[in-house]
């Protein structure tokens, strides 16, 4: 289980590829209209995905078959909730939208309820 810090920093870090580049585009065509999704890409993409994976970097207690549909279900929040935002902010439906809040929701707290659990460090 130890790979699960580094598949929530990886998967991280793509979505910081996808946020870039994005942003770069948006500044590029001084369109900025979809400027939400990209910020939620970026803090919930890669942001918080960074934090989770150095979380279960630093406390192998918690990598746990737990960790793994907490990974899933973080995955699961991005993936829903970015094109959810866009869909919101285009006026084509809100339903993705609320589907990813509460993915991203549950994500954190599964994050609250392991970190209390299993405490923070190697100790
Ligand atoms: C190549 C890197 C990036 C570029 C070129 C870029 C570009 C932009 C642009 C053009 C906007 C719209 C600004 C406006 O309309 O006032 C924006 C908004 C934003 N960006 Fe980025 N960005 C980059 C990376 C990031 C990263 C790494 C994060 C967070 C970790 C981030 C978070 C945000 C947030 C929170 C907003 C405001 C969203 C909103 O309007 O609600 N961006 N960015």
């Amino acid at each position: 289980m130890k790979g699960i810090a580094t598949l929530f920093v990886g998967t991280g870090a793509i979505f910081a590829v996808i946020g870039m580049v994005w942003g770069i585009q948006m500044s590029a065509t001084q369109d900025h209209s979809l400027s939400p999704a990209h910020g939620h890409l970026n803090l919930i993409g890669f942001v918080i995905m960074t934090v989770y994976g150095l979380y279960y970097a630093v406390t192998p207690a918690a990598r746990t078959g737990l960790a793994k549909v907490h990974y899933l279900l973080t995955l699961a929040a991005v993936v829903v909730l970015i094109p959810g935002i866009v869909m919101a902010l285009t006026q084509s439906g809100e339903v993705l939208a609320k589907l990813g809040s509460v993915l991203t929701l549950l994500s954190m707290l599964t994050f609250v309820y392991t970190v209390f659990r299993k405490g923070v460090g190697a100790a």
